[in-house]
């Protein structure tokens, strides 16, 4: 059953963002856990990105995501986060046995972990994150920047995992209370993501995964050329890329069919990122960035598009240093729990 929780809806529907990736794998690395319990040191984000180190928007083709962007987009990623999803979350997590350890989150494909800041202090209780991702360079750099304490101040200490989400199973997530992942399942393959369901529901974890795309931009003001970009876009988000098909906008859709049919109840909410330049010189970077990355993957797809998509990205970052350009990026949150909603809710 797929239960959306009610949110202030993002307005008109537009198309699609590029949290897009290169999602270089692991060859068939086995799980190797390091770095236990990382005692959790506050640490300054890099310095603002510069678009030659962009390496995670869609038109990068070099291996890995960038800490800097990822770093850039931690605070609109935070203002989108569904914060409905908490309240079923929470009381799902209330209702199971305590561990030694308090909670023992997995954060999959944590980059450089704003999900384990975002959501540790919003949860009571000590709790243990174990920090996944194929990428060791963001490994270390998630350790060294996990938050301290838990809403009620309990303690919070991290590991990391370096290993690759197709290959989870069952027995590598036993004694996890819980799952997330932030801007990870549009970079999956249909495969990886029923790998992730597999194990998850074998393991009878709940999971929240956020902040995936959907497939829906708005621009404010719109250009006539938006639709022709989005759908270059989006069909660039689902490409195959080394013998591997992204599942793009279709991954949340994928998702809950996948958790569905391992009868666990899913919950979605919209979490969508609103970029306005005229906040800030943050965000007006961040919205930079996103639009060469979204252009320049649309002209990849559509390499016809190309004369027309430079003179629309001049006018559109124009608009952008101008203050006079803002951009709902729409994105959904999903929170999947373990058997029936009856039991599931309270
Ligand atoms: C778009 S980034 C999101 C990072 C972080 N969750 C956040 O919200 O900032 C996607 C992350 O997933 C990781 N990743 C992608 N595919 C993976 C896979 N098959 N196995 C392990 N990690 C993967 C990448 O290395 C990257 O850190």
């Amino acid at each position: 059953m797929n239960n959306t929780v009610d949110t202030p809806g993002p307005g008109a529907p537009g198309p699609d963002t590029p949290s897009g990736p290169d999602s270089s794998r692991e060859p068939d690395a086995p799980l190797t856990s390091h770095t236990p319990n990382v005692p959790n040191t506050p640490d300054t984000p890099d310095a603002p990105a510069s678009e030659a180190s962009h390496s995670d928007t869609p038109h990068a083709e070099a291996p890995g995501y960038s800490p800097q962007w990822l770093e850039l987009r931690e605070g609109a990623d935070a203002a989108a986060r569904a914060p409905g999803l908490l309240r079923p979350l929470r009381a799902f997590l209330a209702d199971r046995p305590p561990t030694d350890l308090g909670l023992v989150i997995s954060d999959l494909g944590c980059g450089t972990g704003s999900m384990t800041r975002w959501l540790a202090p919003r949860l009571d209780g000590p709790q243990h994150w174990i920090l996944y991702d194929h990428d060791p360079r963001l490994l270390d750099r998630a350790a060294a920047l996990a938050p301290p304490t838990a809403a009620d101040g309990g303690r919070v200490t991290v590991s990391t995992e370096q290993g690759d989400i197709g290959r989870l199973t069952v027995d590598g997530l036993a004694g996890t209370s819980l799952v997330t992942g932030s801007a990870l399942l549009d970079v999956l393959t249909a495969d990886e993501v029923e790998a992730l369901v597999d194990a998850c529901t074998g393991a009878g974890c709940p999971v929240l995964l956020a902040l995936s795309v959907v497939g829906r931009v708005e621009f404010t003001p719109a250009d006539p050329l938006d639709a022709e970009l989005t759908d270059a876009f989006n069909a660039h988000q689902r490409r195959h890329r080394d013998g591997r098909r992204l599942l793009g906008p279709d991954a949340v859709t994928a998702a809950t069919e996948a958790f569905e049919r391992r009868g666990a109840t899913v919950h979605t909410q919209a979490s969508p990122w609103r970029l306005d330049p005229s906040r800030g010189a943050e965000e007006s970077v961040l919205t930079e960035w996103w639009l060469r990355g979204w252009v320049e993957a649309a002209r990849e797809q559509r390499p016809d598009l190309a004369p027309r998509a430079e003179n629309y990205l001049r006018r559109r970052l124009n608009a952008c240093a101008e203050g006079e350009l803002s951009v709902v990026v729409h994105h959904v949150d999903l929170l999947a729990l373990p058997g029936p909603a009856e039991a599931t809710t309270s």
